[in-house]
């Protein structure tokens, strides 16, 4: 399996991340996807990856950072990308949750656009509460591509980015009893199309649902999508694995 989306610099991990890589190998993990979405997590999510060869870098702004000055963060975000060998732009998008300047949320975001595109690099896209804008930025620009991160849309929406070349990745919600919107999209996105992550962690999958999450439960998220796809586990776990290879170019051994 693949966690293609996890934040293991947070200070959640503090304390014991070796035991947390240790677990996720034992739960047939090889890769993740190291993923920043700020100045300094940018760094960290490197950092954490020069330190173990399982880790794939990004880096991005998440819109949350529209509160600093735009320039000075792309500035920076250009300075990585130019300077540090990475795998995508992200995470970066829009998130209308909290009280964040839209209009400065949509220059951030799009100028990420770009970037991706000048450095033919995948998108990992951050959607919350924004699907209909986040789905207008992405159309302008048809030369991008990437991922729908933790994707919580509807499925009608979910076909809207499958159109655009947009994959689609599932996380701990999909294993939530009540979440039916989820599961209705895992049904329809095609097996092509389809990644699995933990946003590790944030958003732990049943059972372990309101903990901790972390790269070895990743195993729930690819279990609950095998059963409602009825497709053999076994399959889907090489299926999705060589989606993230493909869409992120990775290394069979990055070290
Ligand atoms: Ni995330």
């Amino acid at each position: 399996m693949i966690d293609s989306h996890a934040h293991l610099f947070s200070e959640e991990f503090n304390f014991d991340l070796d035991e947390v890589i240790s677990r996720a190998k034992a739960n047939n993990v090889n890769k993740i996807m190291s993923v920043g979405f700020s100045i300094k997590t940018n760094d960290l999510a490197y950092d954490l990856a020069s330190k173990y060869s399982m880790l794939y870098p990004t880096c991005g702004m998440h819109p949350s950072e529209a509160i600093y000055d735009i320039k000075e963060l792309l500035t920076n975000l250009e300075d990585f990308i130019i300077n540090h060998k990475i795998y995508a732009i992200g995470e970066c998008g829009l998130d209308y949750h909290y009280d964040v300047d839209r209009n400065k949320q949509k220059i951030l975001f799009e100028e990420q656009i770009k970037l991706a595109i000048k450095y033919n690099l995948p998108l990992i896209i951050h959607s919350r509460d924004a699907i209909n804008d986040t789905y207008e930025l992405l159309k302008k620009y048809p030369k991008c591509y990437g991922v729908m991160h933790c994707y919580s849309g509807s499925k009608e929406m979910a076909l809207k980015f499958l159109d655009l070349g947009f994959y689609i990745s599932l996380g701990g919600p999909v294993t939530f009893k009540n979440a039916k919107t989820p599961k209705e999209v895992a049904s329809i996105v095609p097996l092509d199309k389809l990644l699995i992550e933990t946003d590790s962690p944030y958003l732990a999958p049943m059972p372990n649902r309101g903990k901790r999450n972390e790269p070895s439960y990743v195993r729930y998220v690819l279990e609950e999508i095998s059963k409602i796809k009825n497709v053999d586990i076994l399959e889907l776990d090489k299926i999705t694995e060589n989606n993230t290879i493909k869409l992120f170019k990775l290394e069979a051994n990055r070290a």
